[in-house]
């Protein structure tokens, strides 16, 4: 099973992603996770990708395209992926049309998350996020002492493409550029679930697991 997580930035896509993780076993394959540890790690992919995404801009789809590959090469073919942040151009999504078939898959569905600017804004805000990729929320879902998370001890950071101005640039990029997506696997043969992505955090999860149990029967709804 190949699902997608798409919506803009800060809809909750990697908070879900990762709940489904645990509920479902599959194996979450995050770009800008990706991305944001090859520069930790200061690689030429994180060197060449820093300057777009401190921007707010899209990483050339080349490098993205080739990250994915590497990644979908190493899979195990048994283990249901949900790609989140991933494909967010038409080109993207059109070689992950043609690289799955290389590895026996398909994208089954995709999960459209929608949310109003406002709700967008205050949480991307709030969010706090540990080196290892963990995310806490000091609105919504605050680490058990301030700045420091609660799993590694890890002081927390502001996002760098999580200033207001970025924010904004972000959101225009994807409406440009990533939702045109929605009318691409609107008119394949894939499952679009829209899910109404501003209820608190354990409604959307219950929201997802049943779009995934009724449309294509993964896992069982509230199980
Ligand atoms: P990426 O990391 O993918 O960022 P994004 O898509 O902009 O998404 P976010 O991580 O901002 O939000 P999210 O939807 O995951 O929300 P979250 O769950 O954290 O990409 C970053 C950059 O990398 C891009 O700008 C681009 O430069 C580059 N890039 C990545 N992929 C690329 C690609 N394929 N092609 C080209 N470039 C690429 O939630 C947000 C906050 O809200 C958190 O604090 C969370 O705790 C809180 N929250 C979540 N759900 C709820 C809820 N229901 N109620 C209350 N709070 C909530």
């Amino acid at each position: 099973m190949v699902v997608i997580l798409l919506g803009p930035p800060g809809v909750g896509k990697g908070t879900q992603g990762a709940r489904l993780v645990d509920d479902l076993g599959w194996v979450r394959i995050a770009t800008g996770d990706l991305l944001r540890s090859a520069r930790r790690a200061g690689s030429e992919l994180g060197d060449k990708a820093r300057e777009y995404m401190d921007a707010g801009e899209l990483v050339p789809d080349d490098l993205i395209v080739a990250l994915v590959r590497e990644h979908l090469e190493k899979l195990d073919p048994e283990v249901g992926v949900l790609f989140d942040g991933f494909p967010r151009t038409v080109p993207q999504a059109v070689s992950l049309d043609a690289m799955l078939p290389e590895v026996s898959r398909k994208v089954d569905g995709v999960l459209l998350f929608e949310a109003p600017d406002d709700v967008l804004f205050k949480r991307i805000s709030g969010r706090r996020s540990s080196p290892e990729g963990r995310v806490y929320n000091v609105y919504f879902d605050p680490p058990k002492a301030d700045g420091v998370c609660d799993v590694t001890g890890s002081p927390l950071v502001h996002r760098e493409d999580d200033r207001p101005e970025t924010v904004e640039r972000r959101l225009e990029v994807y409406q440009k550029q990533t939702s045109p997506l929605i009318s691409y696997y609107d008119a394949a043969p894939t499952r679009v679930m829209r899910i109404q992505g501003d209820g608190d955090m354990e409604e959307v999860r219950g929201a997802v697991r049943e779009a995934l149990a009724t449309e294509l029967g993964a896992g069982a709804a509230g199980a």
